[in-house]
């Protein structure tokens, strides 16, 4: 894989205009977007069909946790639509069917593991008797057994599954700070070199590019920062 196609930029923006004017800055740089819920919800049917015109990767990321069926019917539009990758949480029903909703499409189903902005003691306040580590390595373990394609995950535990899971998950690590940077409440944060060397596959990038002055030149330092261990 090019050092580019493991940057994944997150739109995380209020209005469909501000999304559409920071991809067209960020063209012949970033070729994939996560779209979330906040500019999902702003930007109605939209932005997703406009990316893909573009010939945008898109992944949708909306975590999605329901019942099965809800969660199964939900990623087959995804998939009929040309998302590339999708977000899930749940146990083995709803990630098997989710599997089951995205068929034979080349849609990837990631289980997200724990977010990147919690620590073990939000863990224990969730009302999780485990620490941190032992929680994003469960759910990893069982994302893979369900059929999954990867995980969301810090870069504080890709190590830790690629030693127990080896290569058989995507990892995508958001929580990305280039040295020197605000973490933005990130309490799990790492700069790219980091996550590549650990192990990731893909970087989910949103502040660091959409926040600066700069985003064309923001990003292509990030690009050459993977390139540079990749
Ligand atoms: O702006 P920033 O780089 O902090 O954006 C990170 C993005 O990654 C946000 O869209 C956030 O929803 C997402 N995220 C995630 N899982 C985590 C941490 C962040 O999907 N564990």
């Amino acid at each position: 894989m090019e050092p580019r196609e493991r940057l994944i930029c997150a739109l995380d923006v209020d209005q469909v205009d501000k999304a559409k004017e920071l991809v067209t800055k960020l063209d012949g740089v970033v070729d994939f977007f996560k779209v979330g819920v906040v500019l999902q919800l702003s930007s109605g049917s939209e932005i997703i069909p406009w990316l893909l015109k573009q010939g945008k990767k898109v992944f949708l990321d909306m975590k999605y946790f329901d019942i099965p069926e809800t969660v199964e019917k939900v990623v087959a539009l995804a998939a009929k639509l040309g998302v590339s990758f999708l977000t899930i949480h749940g146990n083995a029903q709803i990630i098997r069917q989710a599997v089951k909703g995205r068929g034979n499409t080349d849609l990837k189903l990631l289980a997200v593991t724990v977010l990147t902005s919690l620590d073990t003691t939000d863990i224990l306040d969730l009302g999780f008797p485990c620490s941190l580590e032992e929680m994003v390595l469960y759910r990893a373990k069982k994302a893979a057994a369900y059929g999954c394609d990867g995980v969301v995950a810090s870069g504080f535990e890709i190590d830790l599954i690629r030693e127990t899971i080896g290569k058989k998950l995507l990892v995508v690590t958001p929580g990305i700070r280039p040295a020197g940077e605000s973490l933005d409440k990130h309490k799990r944060a790492v700069t790219p070199k980091e996550a590549i060397l650990k192990g990731a596959d893909y970087l989910v990038v949103g502040r660091p590019i959409t926040a600066a002055p700069e985003p064309y030149a923001a990003a292509q330092k990030i690009i050459e920062e993977i390139a540079l261990v990749d």
